[in-house]
């Protein structure tokens, strides 16, 4: 499968590096691909790692793509995807796993938040675009190495299109995720709920210490 990663940071990194590790011919976006490669020397020694995976612009990358992962910030999401072109999102599934995180001088706040969510501004934006939310809610190495946290835990979906959240369920177990930690939890509005716990993660990871856990939902079977 053809992927656009939107986004240079540790998500994009990660996921770009994880589908092309399993054979998917990924392209990362990024606002100007020069500009990015001689700012960032992490990103250049990332790229130099994975030479399989080719960096461009939001547009080019999208373009070329059957699927595309929203990892950019969460504030500059809307830009960058409007960038990348409302055309080249059309029909394509969307995987949006962006929080919509306004950095304080503390804890960053959350815009939108309680009415709406980042996950229903860009299926609203993109209304031909099928957007999944989902890998939100924990740390980018857990997205793709779910077996660094030890004992069962889970993974959300949320979407409009059951096909669509159908495909992350899959694309989730060829990452490693087993299929009944990923649970379905409704349409996009059910955004709102993933993207607010990401409050309390980010309370969870300060009393810790460290990113390396996740949320465990009890008794998740459907009763
Ligand atoms: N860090 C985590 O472990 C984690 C976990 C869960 C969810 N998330 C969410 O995943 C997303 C990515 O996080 P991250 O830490 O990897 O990276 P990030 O620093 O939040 O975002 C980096 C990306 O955002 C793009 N960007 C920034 N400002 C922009 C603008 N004005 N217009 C267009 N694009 C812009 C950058 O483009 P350029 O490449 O052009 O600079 C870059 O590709 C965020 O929404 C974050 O909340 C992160």
């Amino acid at each position: 499968m053809r992927y656009a990663v939107l986004g240079t940071g540790v998500v994009g990194r990660a996921v770009a590096g994880k589908l092309a590790s399993l054979g998917h011919e990924v392209v990362v976006g990024t606002r100007d691909p020069r500009a990015t490669l001689d700012r960032d020397d992490s990103f250049a020694g990332w790229l130099h790692e994975h030479e399989t995976v080719r960096p461009a612009t939001f547009a080019e990358a999208a373009e070329g793509a059957e699927a595309v992962v929203n990892a950019t910030g969460g504030a500059a999401s809307l830009a960058a995807l409007t960038a990348a072109g409302a055309e080249n999102l059309a029909g394509k599934l969307l995987i949006d796993i962006a929080n919509p995180l306004v950095f304080a001088e503390d804890l960053p706040r959350f815009e939108p938040v309680d009415t709406d969510s980042l996950g229903e501004q860009i299926q609203r934006a993109f209304p031909e675009a099928k957007v999944v939310k989902s890998l939100n809610t924990m740390n980018a190495d857990v997205m793709v190495d779910p077996a660094l946290v030890p004992g069962e835990h889970n993974v959300f979906v949320s979407g409009d299109d059951a096909g669509a959240k159908q495909a992350v369920t899959d694309l989730l177990v060829s990452i490693g995720w087993p299929r009944e930690s990923v649970i379905d939890l409704g349409d996009i509005t059910t955004a709102r709920g993933a993207e607010m716990l990401v409050a309390a993660w980010l309370r969870v990871s300060l009393a810790l210490g460290h990113h390396t856990f996740n949320f465990h939902i009890a008794g998740a079977r459907r009763g």
